[in-house]
C-alpha cells in the first residue's frame, strides 16, 4: 500500500476540531469542520494509525457573556445548557470525541495559568496603557462583541474584535472607527487603563518559517503568511470583563477568549490521558515527544490557530501542530451564516427532528465541493447528492448484487475474485491515501462512488439475470464478486457513512457493528463460498419531495421573518392566513358510504363520499390506520373543494380531515361528525 505521508504508525496522532461557543445551538456551518475531521479520524484508523480526537465546548469570552445576558441567566447556566446539547448532538452525527470537556474545567484554567505564567518568566508580556470604548448609558467597559463600529481596513461594519461583515481581518480593542454600544447603540466615551500585551511581534521570523513548513492546506498557511508579511502588531491579551480566566496579576481584568480557548485543546487532551489511566499520554504530543498535532478549522480562525497559537505555543515551550487544516465556510443561499437574519440551518431542528438520516449530511459535507472551498448550502443540492449519488449509485449495486444473490443462491456462491476488479480496489484504496494525504475528501468521497460506478457497469455487462437461465454457475461467479465488491466497498464507505457502512455489514451476513473495526486492507479479504447472507434491504433512501419542500419553506419563511424585523415590521408568522383566505375553504360533514382498498397500493382506500347534494369520489392514504369496514358507515369532515388531484391513478376529489393522534405517533384520526346532515358546512 501507498505511504500514509506524514502520519507514521508508530507516533501517537492528535486531531481537534475548533471549540464551538456553548453560547447556541450547532448548525451546518459547525459541520464543515466537525464532519470532515472526523471522517479524517476514521481514515487514519482504517491506515492502523493510533488516533486521538478531543474538541470541548469554548465557554468564556462575549460571545457566551453576551447570550447570556439577552436570555436572562448566568453565563454558567447558558455554557452548560449548550454544552450538554454538544455531548448529546456529536454522537448523532457519528462524531465521536476521546474527549469533550470545557474550557471553564479545571484543567483547562490550571493549564491556562501556566502557560501565561510561562510566557511571563520568558519575557513575552507587558503592560501598557490602552483607551477603549466605555458606554455611559449601560455603565460598562465594551470590549469585543460589546462594540461595533466601521473596520479601520476595509470601513464595512465591524465588530470589536473582527471585521465580520466585510474583510474578515482580526481587529484590536480600540480598532474599530466611530464605536457604539452593541447593546443600546449610542456612541461610546474612551476610558484608559493598564492592559497586558503578549509580544507577538517578536515571532516574526519564527512564524514565517514555520508556516512555510507547516503541513495542511493551501489557505491556511498562505493567509497567514500574508498576514505576517503585512507586518504583525503585539497583542492584548486582557479585557476589562468579568466573565473568563481572572488575568493573575490584575483581578478586574480576565484574558482574552483567544488565550484559554486553544489551550483546551492540550487540556482536554490531559483530561483523555486522565481517563484512560495514562497521565502521561498528553505529552506524546504536547512534549517533549515527537507525536503529531492536527488542528481541522474552519476559515474565520485561521488568523488564531496560524498566528496566535503558534506563537504562544513556542513562546512557552511546547510542541507546535504539524498541519493546520482549514475548511471553507458554509454559506446560505450566497449570504455569510447569520442567526440574526435567518440565514442559518440547525442540526437538531431542521435535519435531525425531521428524521433525516446523518449519514447524508456527512456525504454532502465532504463531497459537495473541495475543503477550501465556500460552500452554498442549499436543500436541493443536498437532495440531488443523495437522491442521484448515494441512492442511485451506491445504495443501486449494493441492493442488485445482495437481493440478486439471496434470490438465486440464499449464500455466497463459489467464485473467485476478478483480476480486474481487484486492481480496481486497489486503485480505491491507492486513491484514498492521496485523498488523505492532501485533507481533500472530496476525492475520497469521489473515488469511492467511482468503484461503486465500476460494480454497476460489471453488473450490467455480466447480466446475471440471463445467465442464471442458462448458466447457473456462471451466474454465481459473478455475483461472488459483486458480494466481494460490495464487502469492499462497506470497508472503504465506513469512515464516511458509518451507519450504512454497518448495514451493509450486516446484510452481508457479518457482524454489523464490527465494520467500523475493519482496516483498509480488509476491503480484499474476499468472502467465502458457501457463507451466510442478511436479508437484502435498501441501505440508503430517496429523500422524500414533500419533506424537501417543507425544508426549504423553513429556511425562506426564517429569511423573510428576519428582514422583515430588520425593516422594524411586526414579525408575521408565516403560518396564518388571513379570515378571506379561510373562507375560501368548503368544509362539510361527509357520509363514507363507500370504501375499499385500492389494490396494489398498501396506503389508500377509495371512499365514495356522501355530500348531501352528490357523492364524490376521494382518495385517501389511510389504509395502513384502517380497515375498510371501519371507516364505512361514519360521517367526518371533508374539505371539498381542494384542485382534484391523482392518487395512485385514481382522480380524488376532496380530502378527509384527520387529526394526529398525540400519544400514537403517526396514527391519523378523521374528524368525525357522526350525527350532523352530510353537507353541513364547517364554520
Ligand atoms: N470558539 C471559537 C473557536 C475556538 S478554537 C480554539 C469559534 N467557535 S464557533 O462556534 O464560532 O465555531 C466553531 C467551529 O466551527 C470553528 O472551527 C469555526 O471555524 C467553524 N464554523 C463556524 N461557522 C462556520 C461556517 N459558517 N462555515 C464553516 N465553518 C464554520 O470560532
Ligand atoms: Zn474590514
Amino acid at each position: 500500500m501507498k505511504e500514509l505521508r506524514n502520519y507514521p504508525t508508530d507516533k501517537l496522532v492528535l486531531v481537534t476540531c475548533g471549540l464551538p461557543y456553548a453560547s447556541g445551538e450547532m448548525h451546518i456551518g459547525h459541520l464543515r469542520t466537525y464532519v470532515p475531521a472526523d471522517v479524517f479520524v476514521r481514515l487514519l484508523k482504517k491506515m492502523r494509525v493510533d488516533v486521538t480526537f478531543v474538541c470541548g465546548s469554548d465557554t468564556h469570552g462575549t460571545p457566551v457573556l453576551t447570550s447570556a445576558e439577552a436570555a436572562g441567566v448566568t453565563p454558567k447556566e447558558l455554557y452548560t445548557k449548550y454544552h450538554e446539547h454538544y455531548l448529546e448532538t456529536f454522537p448523532k452525527l457519528s462524531i465521536h470525541f476521546d474527549n469533550y470537556g470545557t474550557t471553564d474545567d479545571k484543567e483547562n484554567v490550571n493549564r491556562t495559568l501556566q502557560i501565561v505564567a510561562e510566557l511571563k518568566k520568558n519575557g513575552y508580556i507587558y503592560p501598557k496603557e490602552l483607551e477603549t470604548p466605555f458606554c455611559d448609558k449601560c455603565n460598562r467597559s465594551l470590549p469585543d462583541r460589546f462594540v461595533r463600529g466601521e473596520c479601520p481596513h476595509c470601513h464595512k461594519d465591524a465588530r470589536g474584535d473582527e471585521c465580520d461583515q466585510g474583510c474578515g481581518r482580526y481587529l484590536e480593542p480600540g480598532d474599530v472607527l466611530n464605536p457604539r454600544c452593541a447593546i443600546c447603540g449610542l456612541p461610546t466615551r474612551q476610558v484608559t487603563r493598564t492592559h497586558y500585551y503578549f509580544k507577538l511581534t517578536a515571532f516574526e521570523d519564527f512564524l514565517k518559517e514555520y508556516l512555510t513548513n507547516v503541513d495542511g492546506t493551501k489557505n491556511a498557511k498562505n493567509y497567514a503568511l500574508g498576514w505576517v508579511n503585512e507586518g504583525l502588531r503585539d497583542w492584548n491579551i486582557t479585557r476589562d470583563l468579568e466573565w473568563g480566566i481572572k488575568y493573575p496579576d490584575d483581578p478586574n481584568l480576565t484574558l482574552y477568549v483567544w488565550v484559554d480557548a486553544p489551550i483546551h485543546y492540550i487540556s482536554s487532551t490531559e483530561q483523555w490521558a486522565n481517563r484512560i489511566g495514562k497521565p502521561n499520554e498528553w505529552k506524546k504530543v504536547w512534549k517533549p515527544e515527537d507525536g503529531r498535532l492536527v488542528h481541522y478549522i474552519g476559515q474565520d480562525i485561521v488568523y488564531h490557530h496560524c498566528i496566535f497559537w503558534p506563537a504562544m505555543l513556542k513562546g512557552s515551550g511546547y510542541n507546535l501542530p504539524s498541519a493546520i487544516v482549514a475548511s471553507g465556510m458554509v454559506k446560505i443561499e450566497n449570504h455569510n451564516f447569520s442567526r440574526g437574519r435567518g440565514y442559518v440551518v440547525w442540526i437538531k431542528d431542521d435535519y435531525l427532528d425531521k428524521g433525516l438520516d446523518p449519514d447524508y449530511l456527512r456525504y454532502y459535507m465532504v463531497s459537495f465541493t473541495g475543503h477550501t472551498r465556500d460552500l452554498d448550502f442549499s436543500w436541493d443540492a443536498f437532495a440531488d447528492k443523495v437522491n442521484t449519488e448515494l441512492v442511485g449509485v451506491f445504495g443501486n449495486f449494493i441492493y442488485r448484487a445482495l437481493h440478486f444473490t439471496n434470490k438465486h443462491f440464499g449464500e455466497v456462491p463459489e467464485g473467485t475474485l476478478d483480476t480486474s476488479l481487484k486492481a480496481e480496489i486497489e486503485k480505491c484504496i491507492e486513491t484514498i491515501i492521496d485523498g488523505t494525504n492532501e485533507y481533500e475528501l472530496k476525492k475520497v468521497a469521489d473515488e469511492i462512488l467511482r468503484l461503486a460506478s465500476v460494480g454497476n457497469e460489471y453488473f450490467q455487462a455480466n447480466a446475471p439475470w440471463k445467465l442464471v437461465q442458462e448458466d447457473k454457475a456462471k451466474a454465481g461467479e459473478i455475483l461472488y464478486n459483486a458480494i466481494a465488491l460490495s464487502k469492499a466497498l462497506a470497508v472503504l464507505i465506513d469512515s464516511i457513512l458509518p451507519n450504512v457502512a454497518e448495514a451493509v455489514w450486516s446484510q452481508l451476513g457479518y457482524d454489523g457493528p464490527k465494520v467500523h473495526e475493519s482496516v483498509f486492507e480488509d476491503a480484499l479479504k474476499v468472502p467465502k463460498p458457501g457463507d451466510a447472507l442478511g436479508t437484502p434491504k435498501p441501505v440508503i433512501n430517496k429523500i422524500d419531495d414533500d419533506l424537501l419542500a417543507d425544508l426549504k419553506k423553513n429556511i425562506e419563511s426564517r429569511i423573510r421573518l428576519a428582514e422583515a424585523k430588520e425593516r422594524g415590521e411586526e414579525p408575521v408568522a408565516e403560518e396564518t392566513i388571513s379570515y378571506d383566505d379561510f373562507k375560501k375553504l368548503d368544509l362539510r360533514a361527509g357520509k363514507i358510504v363507500e370504501c375499499e382498498k385500492v389494490p396494489k397500493k398498501d396506503r389508500l382506500l377509495l371512499l365514495k363520499v356522501d355530500l348531501g347534494t352528490e357523492q364524490r369520489q376521494i382518495v385517501t392514504g389511510l389504509a395502513h390506520l384502517y380497515k375498510p369496514e371501519e371507516l364505512k358507515g361514519i360521517t367526518a369532515l371533508f374539505l371539498t373543494n381542494l384542485e382534484p388531484k391523482k392518487i395512485g391513478g385514481i382522480e380524488s376529489k376532496g380530502m378527509i380531515i384527520a387529526i394526529e393522534k398525540a400519544d400514537e405517533e403517526g396514527v391519523w384520526v378523521p374528524v368525525k361528525v357522526d350525527g350532523v346532515p352530510p353537507g353541513s358546512k364547517a364554520a
